[in-house]
Order: structure tokens, then C-alpha cells, then sequence
């Protein structure tokens, strides 16, 4: 008994005096990542801009360079609003420190340089603690001798990489509240549908770094289904459905705004435009927009007036989601954004002038945004004779 625990002794003294002799590496517990054990590197990482990275890196640059990310900092509408970073607290999620610096979930510091950068690989990347560059591996014997000291870490995978910074309004509530969150068939995190799989020079799978959201027609269109049957005489039915979007749609910023709308052809070939609905989480200022369909499986009715030509009645259903479970947790009570798997139906009567209707579904970067300036999401026409 004794002498095995001399040898145990012995054998971890051996080891103390070898580890630190070799002196190039030692293992902490990184609390600031993923949980797991890391190196720490001997050398301090001598790289200091995302620039340098393209020498290796290049389509991943590439791509980042053409995201959202790379503009955070530059993009004309943040520097408006913020006047010119004058307000100093746009800057931690817009001009960022390394996220593992203050830790997963944990709001990151602000940075003083490299302003047209944004939020740069550093950012999601860089571990200081370890003095490397952390990433989802397999990494192959040509990690040895990378400049950037790459290891493979949770850290990289944790929505909590994402989150100081996303979840300003609310997505990752959101999130939460769906299957999609849920281990199963249907789980899929922020980079499952926001880190798209990329093939690498090489033939290595790689992650779009591009990070495709409100500002790609294509993502756009995955997020949203637009469906409309005519049901009888005078009779139509529309249904619009968060069928892809892992949050509400339309996201997050305030700014957003998705328009249903009809253009009736009527009987003497004139054309009337009318806005169905709009879905959009609406300004703190605009007292004037309320929700009226508070709870899945509530209804109200509407007209829409086309003027000596007769009225649309409209009969509104909030359908409860399919595929997800109801949202609980709701953090704006007036928003008419619809949560995922949920679907706005509108049964519609019209009057016997109406030959035929066209449905739109635009997306709007700000509520003002013109329709010619917007994403056409969807669009079908519905002929009545
Ligand atoms: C907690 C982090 C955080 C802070 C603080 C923050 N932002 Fe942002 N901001 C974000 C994120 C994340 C996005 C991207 C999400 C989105 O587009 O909805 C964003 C997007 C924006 C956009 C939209 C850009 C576009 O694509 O149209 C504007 C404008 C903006 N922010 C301005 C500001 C201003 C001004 C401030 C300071 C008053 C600020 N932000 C503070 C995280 C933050
Ligand atoms: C001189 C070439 C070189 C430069 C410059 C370089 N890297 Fe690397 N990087 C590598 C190599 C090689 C690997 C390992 C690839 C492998 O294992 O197949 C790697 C791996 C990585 C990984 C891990 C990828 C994974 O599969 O998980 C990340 C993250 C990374 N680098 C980030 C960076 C960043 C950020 C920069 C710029 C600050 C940078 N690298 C600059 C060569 C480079
Ligand atoms: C340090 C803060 C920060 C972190 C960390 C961060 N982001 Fe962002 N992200 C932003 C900001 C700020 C913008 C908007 C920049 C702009 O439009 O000016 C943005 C934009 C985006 C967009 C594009 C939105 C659009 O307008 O098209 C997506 C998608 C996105 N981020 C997803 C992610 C995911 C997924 C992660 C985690 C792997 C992540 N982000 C980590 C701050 C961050
Ligand atoms: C099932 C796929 C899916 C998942 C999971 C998902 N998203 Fe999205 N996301 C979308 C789609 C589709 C859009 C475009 C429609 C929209 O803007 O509403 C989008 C839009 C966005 C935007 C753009 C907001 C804006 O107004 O510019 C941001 C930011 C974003 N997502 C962040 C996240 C984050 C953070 C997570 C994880 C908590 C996440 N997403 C999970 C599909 C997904
Ligand atoms: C918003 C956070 C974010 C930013 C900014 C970012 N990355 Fe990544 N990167 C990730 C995540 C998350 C993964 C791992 C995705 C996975 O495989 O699960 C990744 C994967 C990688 C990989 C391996 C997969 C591939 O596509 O080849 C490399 C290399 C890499 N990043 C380099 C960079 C470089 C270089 C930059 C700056 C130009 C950068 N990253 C900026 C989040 C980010």
C-alpha cells in the first residue's frame, strides 16, 4: 500500500520536473473556454490583424471580408446612429476584444485599433490565455508548426460565443424556446444554419465565414413560406409560416420589416394596392403598434377598403407552431414577429369586383425602406374566374 503510493509520488515528480524542464507547453484548466483542459503556448501569438491570416486562410478571409462582421465598425447605418462611435457603448459588440477574454456569454471589451476590421477572427478566435487560436479541428501535423498556434477547443462550438453579442434583442431566447435548440432531428444551432458547409481548397469541408442572414435573398427566402388557395366563389385563403427561420421572423433588430401584400385586379382592369399585414417588432417610440393577436390560437378581424369597388373582410388566425413547442418566454409583448413553426392564416372574402389577386411578401432592411429597394421574398397570383 505504501509503496505504490511512493511510486505514485515518484512517477508524478518525474513527470513535474519533465514537464517543466520541456518547458515549451503547460495545461491549465481555461475557464475563459470551452471547459476543457488547454495548452498554454510558450510563445505569445506575434500576429496582430485579421489581414494576416489570408497568407493561409485565404477564402476564409475572403468570405469574412464580404460579412457583416468585417463591416461592423464601417457600416454607414451604425456609424450614423452611434455618431460616429461618439456613444461609446456601441463599441464592445461593434469594435470588439477576443469573446474568450472575458469569457463565453460574457460580454466582450472594446478595442482601440484595427477600426475598419470590425468584428475581426481574433474576436471569436483568440484565446489570450493560451496565446491561440482556437478552432473545431480535426487539425492534421501541419498545426504544429501554424503561426496562429491553433488548438481544438468546445469554445468554438458554444452559443455562447454568439451570445454577448446576439442576444441584444432576444434571439437566443428565442432560440432556446425551439426545437431546434432541443437535441434530435431537428436540432440545429446559429451556425448550423449560419456557418453553411463549404469545400476548401484542398477538398477540406470548411464553414462559410460569410455568415448569410437578412442581407441574403437566398437565406431570406429558406426562412419564410408564403401559400394561397382560392376556396370558392369570392373566397381566398393565405397562409404565412416561419418554416426555417430558428428564431422569430423577421429577426432581432428593431429596423426589420416583412409586408404581406395584395394587388386586386378588378373588373374594369384597374389595380388596387393594400397592405395585409405587417410583422415587425416595433420602435420603443411607436406607442401606436400593438400585437392583437397575443396568444397562439387567438383570431381578430379586419376589412380592407377598396373604395367604390366594395371591402375585403378579413378573418386573422395566430395558428399555434407546428413541429415546435409554443413560445413561452415573450420579451416584446407588442411584436408581431412570428415565432418559428407559427403561421398568420387569412381567410378573405372579396367582392365580386376583384378578378384576380397578387400576394407579395417583401422584407424591409427599415420599415421605409420603398418595394423597390426591398427583398421580394415570395410572390403568387390568384386568379377568381
Ligand atoms: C450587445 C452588443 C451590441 C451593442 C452594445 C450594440 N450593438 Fe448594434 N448590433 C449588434 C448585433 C449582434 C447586430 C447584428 C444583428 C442584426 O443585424 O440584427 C447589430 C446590428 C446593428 C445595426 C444594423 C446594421 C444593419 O445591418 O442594418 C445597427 C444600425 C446597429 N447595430 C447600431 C448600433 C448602435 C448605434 C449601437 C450603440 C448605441 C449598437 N448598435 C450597440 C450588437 C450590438
Ligand atoms: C503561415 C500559415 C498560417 C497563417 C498565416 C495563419 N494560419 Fe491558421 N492555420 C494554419 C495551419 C497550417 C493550420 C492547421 C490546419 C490543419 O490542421 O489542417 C491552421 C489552423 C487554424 C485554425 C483551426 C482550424 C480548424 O480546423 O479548427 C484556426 C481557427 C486558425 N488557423 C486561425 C488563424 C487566424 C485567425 C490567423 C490570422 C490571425 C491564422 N490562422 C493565420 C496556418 C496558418
Ligand atoms: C463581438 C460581437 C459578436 C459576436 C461574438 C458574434 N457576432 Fe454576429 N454580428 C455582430 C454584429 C455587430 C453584426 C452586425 C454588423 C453590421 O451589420 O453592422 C453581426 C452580424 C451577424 C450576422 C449577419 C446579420 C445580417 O445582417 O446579415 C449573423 C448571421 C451573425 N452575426 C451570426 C453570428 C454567429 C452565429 C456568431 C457566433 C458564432 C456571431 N455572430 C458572433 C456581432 C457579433
Ligand atoms: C433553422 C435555421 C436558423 C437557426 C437555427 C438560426 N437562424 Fe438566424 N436566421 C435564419 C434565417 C432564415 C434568417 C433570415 C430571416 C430573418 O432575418 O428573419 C436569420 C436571420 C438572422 C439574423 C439577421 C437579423 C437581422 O435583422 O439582420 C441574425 C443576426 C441571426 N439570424 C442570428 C442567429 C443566432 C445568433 C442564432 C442562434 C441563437 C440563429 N440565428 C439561429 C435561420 C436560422
Ligand atoms: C463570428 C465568429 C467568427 C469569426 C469573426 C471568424 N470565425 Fe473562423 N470559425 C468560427 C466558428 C464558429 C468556426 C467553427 C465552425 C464549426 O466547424 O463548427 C470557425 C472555423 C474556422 C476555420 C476552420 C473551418 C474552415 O472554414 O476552414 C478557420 C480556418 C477559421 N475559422 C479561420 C478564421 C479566420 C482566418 C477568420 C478571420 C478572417 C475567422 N475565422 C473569423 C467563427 C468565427
Amino acid at each position: 500500500m505504501r509503496s505504490a503510493l511512493l511510486i505514485a509520488v515518484v512517477l508524478f515528480l518525474a513527470w513535474l520536473i519533465w514537464h517543466l524542464a520541456s518547458g515549451d507547453t503547460a495545461t491549465v484548466a481555461n475557464t475563459g473556454a470551452g471547459g476543457e483542459e488547454l495548452r498554454v503556448m510558450a510563445t505569445p501569438l506575434r500576429m496582430s490583424s485579421s489581414l494576416e491570416c489570408a497568407a493561409c486562410h485565404a477564402e476564409v478571409v475572403a468570405e469574412w471580408k464580404a460579412s457583416w462582421h468585417a463591416q461592423a465598425y464601417t457600416d454607414p447605418e451604425v456609424q450614423r446612429l452611434s455618431r460616429g462611435f461618439e456613444d461609446k457603448d456601441c463599441l464592445p459588440c461593434h469594435l470588439p476584444r477576443p469573446v474568450l477574454e472575458t469569457g463565453l456569454a460574457n460580454r466582450p471589451l472594446e478595442r482601440d485599433r484595427r477600426h475598419d476590421e470590425g468584428v475581426d477572427c481574433f474576436t471569436c478566435h483568440f484565446a489570450p490565455h493560451t496565446a491561440s487560436m482556437v478552432g473545431k479541428g480535426p487539425l492534421t501535423a501541419a498545426a504544429a508548426l501554424a503561426p496562429c498556434q491553433p488548438q481544438v477547443s468546445n469554445a468554438i462550438s458554444s452559443m455562447g460565443l454568439c451570445a454577448p453579442c446576439h442576444n441584444q434583442h432576444k434571439v437566443h431566447e428565442e432560440w432556446k424556446q425551439t426545437s431546434y435548440a432541443q437535441p434530435g432531428p431537428n436540432a440545429k444551432d446559429c451556425n448550423g444554419c449560419h456557418m453553411p458547409v463549404v469545400q476548401r481548397a484542398g477538398g477540406r469541408p470548411g464553414r462559410s465565414h460569410l455568415f448569410p442572414a437578412s442581407h441574403d435573398a437566398v437565406m431570406l427566402r429558406s426562412g419564410v413560406t408564403l401559400e394561397g388557395r382560392v376556396t370558392g366563389p369570392g373566397g381566398i385563403e393565405i397562409a404565412v409560416t416561419n418554416s426555417g427561420t430558428g428564431h422569430n421572423f423577421p429577426t432581432d433588430e428593431r429596423h426589420r420589416a416583412v409586408d404581406l401584400e395584395a394587388t386586386f385586379t378588378l373588373k374594369d382592369g384597374s389595380r388596387v394596392s393594400r397592405r395585409i399585414d405587417r410583422y415587425r417588432n416595433p420602435y420603443r417610440t411607436e406607442f401606436e403598434i400593438k400585437n392583437l393577436l397575443r396568444t397562439p390560437g387567438s383570431s381578430r378581424d379586419a376589412a380592407l377598403s377598396l373604395g367604390a369597388s366594395g371591402e375585403v373582410t378579413l378573418h386573422i388566425v395566430r395558428e399555434e407552431a407546428r413541429g415546435h413547442p409554443p413560445q413561452t418566454i415573450v420579451a416584446y409583448p407588442e411584436t408581431t414577429q412570428i415565432p418559428a413553426g407559427e403561421t398568420r392564416r387569412y381567410v378573405a372574402a372579396l367582392p365580386p369586383s376583384v378578378q384576380a389577386v397578387q400576394l407579395s411578401l417583401y422584407y424591409r432592411l427599415q420599415p421605409y425602406q420603398p418595394d423597390h429597394e426591398a427583398t421580394l421574398l415570395h410572390e403568387l397570383t390568384l386568379s377568381l374566374h
